[in-house]
């Protein structure tokens, strides 16, 4: 989907995804993670940023990326008004240059946004901003649907692209929000050695 057609869900109002609050599968996450080291995370397609302002509330260096100019906006008024620190930037994940490699990538409603024929694009974006010991978590969203966004994946999908290059260290069916609840998935994926 192009830039045009997010911000024109932006500027009209159509955002069904926008709950008003961070994923609650990444709330309990990091709760249950206080050992982790807070490095630098990106969360591409992070809309208002409230999963942004999650990972800047818990310590990490939080960088949010979004292909509409009216989310990156939002997402530093919102951060602002919260008296937080984190850093915003419009860019397109798929196909733009990383402006750095991060320690984690954290995945929310992306990857069912875009097309399925761009998930190839995804993965190798994935590889593209993410440090070669990188770690990527991601709340996917299991739903059957083939005329989205969202466009919908399974568990086998998940695995079948991401296993070549990544060890699975966590898989759990998180807490969500009401209408999600048991079509999550959290996987947490650690980059393999090369
Ligand atoms: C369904 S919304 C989810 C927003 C946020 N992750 C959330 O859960 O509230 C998808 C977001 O991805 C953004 N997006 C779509 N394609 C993108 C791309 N290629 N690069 C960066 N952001 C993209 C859209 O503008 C939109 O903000």
């Amino acid at each position: 989907m192009s830039r045009e057609y997010w911000e024109t869900r932006y500027q009209t109002g159509d955002m069904r995804w926008e709950k008003g609050a961070p994923s609650p599968g990444l709330v309990d996450f990091l709760a249950a993670h206080p050992e982790l080291p807070r490095g630098s995370v990106c969360i591409p397609g992070c809309g208002t940023g409230h999963d942004v302002r999650e990972f800047a509330r818990a310590g990490f260096d939080a960088s949010g990326f979004d292909i509409a100019p009216s989310a990156t906006r939002l997402s530093e008024e919102k951060t602002r008004a919260a008296g937080l620190k984190a850093k915003f930037q419009l860019a397109d994940f798929l196909h733009d240059e990383p402006p750095q490699k991060f320690d984690w990538l954290f995945e929310h409603t992306l990857f069912c946004a875009i097309q399925p024929q761009e998930r190839d694009d995804y993965v190798r974006a994935v590889l593209k901003w993410l440090k070669p010991d990188g770690q990527y978590l991601a709340v996917n969203y299991l739903i059957p649907d083939e005329d989205g966004p969202p466009f919908g994946t399974t568990r086998d999908e998940l695995w079948r692209r991401f296993s070549a290059e990544f060890n699975l260290v966590e898989e759990v069916v998180p807490r969500s929000y009401p209408n999600r609840t048991g079509l999550e998935l959290l996987l947490w994926w650690r980059r393999k050695a090369r």
